[in-house]
C-alpha cells in the first residue's frame, strides 16, 4: 500500500497544537456556546433554568458537568424547528434522520456551520490520506442523510474532484470506478463489501483498481473488517465518525499513518464519556457512552448530547487531539442474551475468523418458549458452499462465538449472495420476538 502519511506543513496548526492550547481554545469556545444556546434557543433557556444551571456557572471545562444532558427525544419533542438558536431564515441547510423509529429528527446549519463542516471533512479526508487533486468517489447517500453532502462539501473544500454518485446501482459504481480511476472512496463499510462482490462478479481484480484509500463510517465496523477490505483492494481503510445531531461525518477521524482510533476534532466538539446508567463523567480510558458539546455551532448548538455510542477516550497520537476507540456499538443495538451483552461487531469479528464465510451477516432474535434465541444468518464463500463445508463453517463459528463472546447461537450458513445487502447503513439485527 502507498505511504499516504501527511507532512506536518499541510496540517491545520491546531492539529498539532499543545494540549494547553487546545484546552484554552475549548474553554473560550465552550463559554460562548453555552451562552449562545441559553440566550437564543428557548429550549435551552428552559432546560438550563429547570436544571438550575446558568452560562455564568461555567468557568473551567470541569464545570460542564453542572449542565444538563440533551437527548434525541428532545429533538423529537421540538420537531421540526424548535431547538434552533438562530432564526429559521438564517439556516441555509436542513438535514435529518430517516425516522425509522418514531418521528424523524431535523437539524439545521447556518452558512458558518456549513463552512466549518466542510473544513472538518476536508481535514478528515486529508488525515485519511486524501490530497488536493485526488478524485473522490462519494457513495454515501445524498439527501436528508448527512453522509453524501457532508463528504461532498469536504472533498471539494480539500480540492478534490468529486464524483457524487450516492448509494445504490452497484454495477454502475464499479463501472465508474474503472472509468474515472478515483484514489478515494467514501462509503459505508457494508456497502463497500457489495461493491467488492460486484468487482469479483465482473471478473475484475479489485487489487488492480485505482483506489488508494477508503473512508468508511456511518455504522460500526471492526479492525477485522478493515483487514478484509485492505487485503481485497490493496488500499488503506480508515474510519470516519459523526452524527447528524452534532454535525454529520467528520466529528472524528482516523489517521492513515496510525489507524489507531479516531481523533476527535476537539477545536469544534468537546467529548465526554459517561456511565450510561448514572450519567456520571468517567475518566479518560474508561468505556462508557460518548457525549458531545458543540463549541462553534450556530444553528443548532448541542449541550452534552448523549450519542448512545459506546467507546472510550484515549490520548492523542498522530495528532494532539484525543482519540476515541473504534465504536463497539450503540447501547440501543446491544443484545442482552440470557444475561450476556452482545454487540453485532463481536459477531462480525468472529465471522471474519472463519475461512469459509463471507462477511455478510444478519442477526435474528426470536423466542422459543421463554427463551430468547439468537440466530446468525451468514453466507458461505462461493469456493466453500457445499453442504459439508457449510456445516463445518457453522460449527466453527458457533464455537468461536461461544468461547469468545460467551453465548450459544444458532448458525445458518446460506448460499452466496442471499443475505440482505445494504446500500447505506447495514441493518444488523432483526428482532422477531413477540412484543410484550
Ligand atoms: O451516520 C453521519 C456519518 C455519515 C458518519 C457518513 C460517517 C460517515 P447519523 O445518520 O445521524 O449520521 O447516524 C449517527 O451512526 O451515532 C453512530 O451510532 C453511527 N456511526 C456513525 N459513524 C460511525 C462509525 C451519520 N465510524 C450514528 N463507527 C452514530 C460506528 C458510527 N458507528
Amino acid at each position: 500500500m502507498t505511504d499516504l502519511s501527511p507532512t506536518k506543513d499541510i496540517l491545520d496548526p491546531i492539529e498539532i497544537a499543545s494540549r494547553d492550547e487546545i484546552s484554552a481554545l475549548q474553554e473560550k469556545r465552550m463559554a460562548w456556546s453555552l451562552r449562545h444556546a441559553y440566550d437564543n434557543s428557548p429550549f435551552y433557556k428552559k432546560q438550563f433554568d429547570d436544571y438550575g444551571a446558568h452560562p455564568d456557572d461555567f468557568k473551567t471545562l470541569a464545570d460542564l458537568a453542572k449542565f444538563p444532558f440533551t437527548l434525541k427525544q428532545d429533538l423529537r419533542d421540538t420537531y421540526p424547528f424548535g431547538m434552533f438558536a438562530t432564526p429559521r431564515q438564517d439556516l441555509v441547510r436542513i438535514h435529518g434522520s430517516s425516522g425509522t423509529t418514531g418521528k424523524p429528527t431535523v437539524v439545521g446549519y447556518t452558512q458558518n456551520d456549513i463552512d466549518n463542516w466542510a473544513d472538518l471533512v476536508a481535514r478528515s479526508i486529508r488525515a485519511g490520506g486524501g490530497r488536493k487533486g485526488d478524485i473522490c468517489h462519494v457513495a454515501y447517500g445524498y439527501g436528508l442523510f448527512t453522509g453524501g453532502l457532508g463528504a461532498h462539501y469536504g472533498a471539494e473544500r480539500l480540492g478534490c474532484t468529486v464524483v457524487p454518485i450516492s448509494g445504490g446501482m452497484t454495477e454502475r459504481q464499479v463501472t465508474l470506478i474503472q472509468d474515472f480511476q478515483p484514489q478515494i472512496i467514501m462509503v459505508t463499510p457494508s456497502y463497500m463489501l457489495s461493491i467488492l462482490d460486484e468487482f469479483r462478479a465482473k471478473g475484475i481484480d479489485p487489487r488492480e483498481s485505482s483506489l488508494k484509500v477508503g473512508i468508511f463510517g456511518a455504522e460500526p465496523w471492526t479492525n477485522a473488517m478493515r483487514e478484509e477490505i485492505e487485503q481485497a483492494f490493496d488500499m488503506h481503510a480508515v474510519d470516519i465518525y459523526g452524527l447528524s445531531e452534532v454535525m454529520g461525518p467528520g466529528v472524528a477521524q482516523e489517521c492513515v499513518e496510525t489507524k489507531d482510533g479516531l481523533h476527535v476534532w476537539e477545536d469544534h466538539f468537546y467529548p465526554e464519556i459517561i456511565d450510561p446508567a448514572t450519567g456520571e463523567v468517567l475518566p479518560d480510558g474508561e468505556m462508557g457512552e460518548l457525549v458531545f458539546t458543540t463549541l462553534t455551532k450556530e444553528g443548532l448548538p448541542m449541550v452534552r448530547y448523549r450519542t448512545r455510542d459506546l467507546t472510550r477516550i484515549l490520548p492523542g497520537t498522530a495528532r494532539s487531539m484525543r482519540r476515541i476507540e473504534k465504536i463497539t456499538g450503540r447501547s440501543d443495538d446491544m443484545i442482552i442474551l440470557r444475561g450476556v451483552n452482545v454487540f453485532p461487531t463481536q459477531i462480525e469479528e468472529q465471522i471474519l475468523k472463519c475461512e469459509g464465510l463471507a462477511p455478510h451477516f444478519q442477526i435474528e432474535l426470536s423466542r422459543k418458549g421463554r427463551m430468547d434465541v439468537m440466530t446468525v444468518h451468514v453466507e458461505s464463500t462461493p469456493a466453500r458452499s457445499d453442504s459439508d463445508a457449510r456445516d463445518a463453517s457453522a460449527r466453527e463459528l458457533s464455537h468461536h462465538i461461544k468461547s469468545v463472546v460467551g453465548v450459544s447461537t444458532k448458525i445458518e450458513v446460506h448460499d452466496p449472495e442471499t443475505v440482505a445487502r445494504s446500500e447505506g447503513k447495514a441493518k444488523r439485527v432483526v428482532d422477531n420476538r413477540p412484543k410484550s
